[in-house]
């Protein structure tokens, strides 16, 4: 098998000659942000509100000032150099190596890396038939808006998840339904969206962003307030949206059937809507100003 090409700090090499120190801060302090972008046929999909989030989020972490345009070049190359059609592009920045202290080193050497991989698109079974979640507790800190890798959290929930033979968890803060561990949720309630505000409680999701754009489109009412974990089985929809899943209607929480057990309409015409971005995309249109 021909080696993995990875990006790391300014250079292409081998996977296995892209090592990073023991005491980088990534390792000792999950010191650091990322970003995952979805390429369809090899062309980024939004990946101009990716790089946005992540220059965002590494601001609020108080990282060196990052080049977004060179960053944007070196994850074009990644994927290029890698045969990328269908995958997605990791990127991730760490505030770098330093002797282990909890304060920032003096002069903090960020560590940049990045690796594409081929991930194809969930299949007509889960978008069709649907997806099964659980809640649990959103345990996280109140920065939820910063992409961290810090993602224990996450992690222990899906797995959760899995053991209990679902495909998503729900966190549920104070009673309502937050997002998913790696996924945006949202309701369908009388023909209208509702899905949690863009707060410290939730990543503000570009696929969240692409959503309820269409919706604008569709004519769709959209309410960006809280869901109530007891409303649960009495919306009519249920779905949950990441750059990695795109759309999947959710039929059931906790054993209990959502919106009849059934996918729903609204979800649906999402789904088609989302199809022909990925086929502009594909055919190397930008679709950057849709959102
Ligand atoms: N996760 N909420 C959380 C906590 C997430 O980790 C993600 C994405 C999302 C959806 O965001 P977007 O639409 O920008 O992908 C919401 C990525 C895919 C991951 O960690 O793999």
């Amino acid at each position: 098998m021909v080696s993995e090409i990875v990006y790391l700090n300014g250079k292409f090499v081998p996977y296995e000659e892209a090592l990073v120190p023991v005491e980088d801060r990534g390792n000792l302090f999950a010191d650091g942000v990322y970003e995952v972008i979805r390429f369809y046929s090899g062309q980024p999909f939004l990946m101009k509100a990716h790089m946005e989030r992540l220059e965002r989020s590494a601001r609020e972490i108080r990282l060196p000032e990052i080049d977004i345009d060179a960053l944007t070049e070196a994850g074009l190359e990644t994927v290029r150099r890698n045969g990328i059609g269908d995958g997605t592009l990791y990127i991730q920045v760490t505030r770098g190596p330093a002797p282990r202290n909890h304060a920032f080193p003096p002069n903090p050497r960020p560590t940049v890396f990045m690796i594409a991989r081929s991930f194809a698109r969930p299949g007509e079974e889960l978008r069709g038939q649907g997806v099964s979640c659980i809640t649990v507790p959103d345990i996280r800190w109140l920065r939820c808006d910063i992409k961290s890798i810090g993602l224990l959290p996450n992690v222990l929930g899906k797995q959760q998840a899995k053991e209990a033979g679902a495909f998503e968890a729900l966190f549920v803060r104070d009673g309502v339904v937050t997002e998913g561990t790696s996924t945006n949720a949202f309701a369908v309630r009388e023909g209208r969206i509702v899905t949690y505000p863009e707060d410290e409680h939730i990543l503000p999701g570009i696929t969240r962003r692409l959503i309820l754009a269409i919706a604008r489109r569709e004519g769709i009412e959209i309410v960006e307030e809280a869901l109530k974990v007891g409303e649960l089985d009495r919306v009519d929809e249920l779905f949950i949206s990441s750059t990695t899943i795109e759309v999947l209607p959710v039929v059931s929480v906790d054993g209990r059937p959502v919106g009849g057990g059934k996918p729903g309409p609204i979800a649906r015409k999402l789904q088609e809507q989302y199809d022909r971005l990925v086929e502009k995309v594909a055919s190397g249109e930008s679709i950057d100003d849709f959102i």
